[in-house]
C-alpha cells in the first residue's frame, strides 16, 4: 500500500462543498459517521477536516477502494477518520456496533436493488432514536426523472447492468420506514442531485 494507491474520482470535488453544507447542518456535533460505499476515500477525507470534532468511519466492498481510502487518510494526517472496513452492505452484521450518523452517496443506483434494501436495513439497525441516514445521489421523484440528463444516466446505467439504475425516492421513503428511518427532508443539489434526510425513529 502506497500514496500512488489514492484514486481520484472527479465528481467528489464538485459534489463535496454542497453535501458539506448538508452535512454541517443536520449530523450530530460529535460522535462517530459511518460512511458506507467511500469510493476514493475524498469525500469522508473533505468531511473529516471541515468537521474535526467528528470521527469519520469509512468503507467499502471493493480492495481497491478501501486500499485508496486508507492512502487518502494516511497522506492526509487525519486523527479523526479511522481505517476504512471493507463492508459489502449485504453482510450481516455489519463490523460496527453503532453509528451516531451514516452518509451514503451514489451507490443504490450503481447496486443491485437488494443494495438499497441491505442498506437501509442495516442503517436501520446501527443508529439509534433520532440519528440521521443521509443518501445523496440522483433520483426519480414520483416515478418521474427529475432531468434529461438522469434520464439519459439511468439508460446508459441500465445498459451495463440491468439491475441498476436511477432509484425513485418515493419508493425509497416507503421502504426506510419499514426499517424505522423516517423521511425528514429533501434538499435540492447541484446537477439534478437530491440529499434525503432520514431519522431513525423511537
Ligand atoms: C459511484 S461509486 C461512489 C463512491 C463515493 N460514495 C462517491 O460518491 O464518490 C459507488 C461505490 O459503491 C460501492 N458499492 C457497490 N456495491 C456496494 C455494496 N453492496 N455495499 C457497499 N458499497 C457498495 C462501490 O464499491 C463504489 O465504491
Amino acid at each position: 500500500m502506497s500514496e500512488d494507491d489514492r484514486l481520484r474520482f472527479p465528481a467528489t470535488e464538485r459534489n463535496r462543498g454542497p453535501i458539506l453544507a448538508v452535512l454541517e447542518r443536520v449530523l450530530p456535533s460529535r460522535g462517530t459517521v459511518l460512511e458506507t460505499a467511500s469510493g476514493s476515500g475524498e469525500h469522508a477525507m473533505f468531511f473529516a477536516r471541515a468537521l474535526p470534532s467528528l470521527t469519520f468511519q469509512p468503507s467499502d466492498p471493493d480492495p481497491t477502494h478501501v486500499a485508496s481510502i486508507d492512502a487518502w487518510r494516511r497522506s492526509e494526517g487525519l486523527a479523526n477518520v479511522r481505517a476504512a472496513l471493507q463492508l459489502d452492505v449485504h453482510t450481516r452484521p455489519w463490523p460496527i456496533d453503532h453509528a451516531d450518523a451514516i452518509f451514503c452517496a451514489n451507490m443504490i443506483h450503481i447496486a443491485p436493488w437488494s443494495a438499497c434494501l441491505a442498506l437501509l436495513e442495516g442503517a436501520g439497525a446501527c443508529l439509534r432514536e433520532g440519528a440521521p441516514f443521509v443518501l445523496y445521489g440522483p433520483f426519480r421523484e414520483g416515478g418521474v426523472h427529475t432531468a434529461p440528463s438522469n434520464e439519459s444516466f439511468d439508460r446508459s446505467l441500465q445498459a451495463r447492468d440491468p439491475r441498476w439504475g436511477v432509484r425513485d425516492l418515493d419508493e425509497v421513503v416507503a421502504l426506510a420506514r419499514t426499517h424505522g428511518l423516517v423521511h425528514d427532508e429533501t434538499v435540492r443539489m447541484p446537477a439534478n442531485n437530491l440529499t434525503a434526510i432520514f431519522r431513525r425513529s423511537p
